[in-house]
């Protein structure tokens, strides 16, 4: 299975992208995990990537891309895009490195969240910088206040998810990531859009039912 994962900051992408890849065995590729890591590791494209995304603007389109065509060429067993792709460009440049690879796309998936909702989610978000696990103070707290379950590391709140930044993230996707869901709609890969606010079992059950043949 090939899939793209569309939604505002905050919408689910990363849990609901999780769940899909364990439950049917598929690589999660998500280049806001990618570039953390970079900027964690101190690269030369984490540097760069760093003043984009502490800005809630988007990475250019060329850094992208390249990092995204050599994961997807390693992702034999199928993917679920999280975050990717974001800008027209970014849509069209998939398209040519799926036609590289001999390979198409067997959905979009839209997940649809208010953005009342999303600010609150947002504002509760805790992530493992080691492992990249992701909970909610409101709706899926740790075990243990601060320590991720999985692997012990201290959980951390993201640069970019304060007020001002969150704001901003969500007009950059209006203006340059929802036209996708167009974009998409007028190819030949179907759309599938799934109210997202909803318990999390609940949306990956409906997006488990809407990509039913
Ligand atoms: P990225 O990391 O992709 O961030 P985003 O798209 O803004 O999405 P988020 O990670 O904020 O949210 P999500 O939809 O994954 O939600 P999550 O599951 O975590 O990108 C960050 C930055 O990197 C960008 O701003 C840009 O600068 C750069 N970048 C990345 N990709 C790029 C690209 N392709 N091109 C250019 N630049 C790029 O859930 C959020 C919270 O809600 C969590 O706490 C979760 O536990 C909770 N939650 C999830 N589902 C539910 C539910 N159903 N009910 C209650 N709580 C829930």
């Amino acid at each position: 299975m090939r899939l793209i994962l569309l939604g505002a900051p905050g919408a689910g992408k990363g849990t609901q992208g999780a769940l899909l890849a364990k439950g049917m065995g598929i690589q999660k590729v998500s280049t806001g995990d990618l570039l953390r890591e970079a900027v964690r590791r101190g690269t030369e494209l984490g540097l760069e990537a760093k003043r984009f995304m502490d800005a809630g603007e988007l990475v250019p389109d060329d850094v992208i891309l390249g990092m995204v065509r050599e994961v997807l060429a390693e992702a034999k067993a199928g993917f679920v895009l999280d975050g990717f792709p974001r800008t027209l460009e970014q849509a069209r440049g998939l398209d040519e490195i799926l036609d590289e690879l001999g390979i198409d796309l067997d959905a979009v998936v839209v997940l649809d969240v208010p953005d009342d909702e999303i600010v609150k989610r947002i504002s509760g978000r805790r992530s493992c910088p080691e492992c990249n696990a992701v909970y909610n103070v409101y709706f899926d707290p740790p075990a243990h206040a601060g320590i991720c379950d999985r692997c012990g590391a201290a959980l951390v709140e993201r640069p970019d998810d304060d007020a001002a930044t969150v704001a901003r993230r969500l007009e950059v996707y209006r203006a340059q990531t929802e036209p996708l869901i167009e974009f998409y709609a007028r190819s030949e890969t179907p759309v599938r859009k799934v109210d997202g606010l909803r318990d999390v079992d609940e949306v990956q059950a409906a997006i488990r039912e809407a990509l039913r043949p």
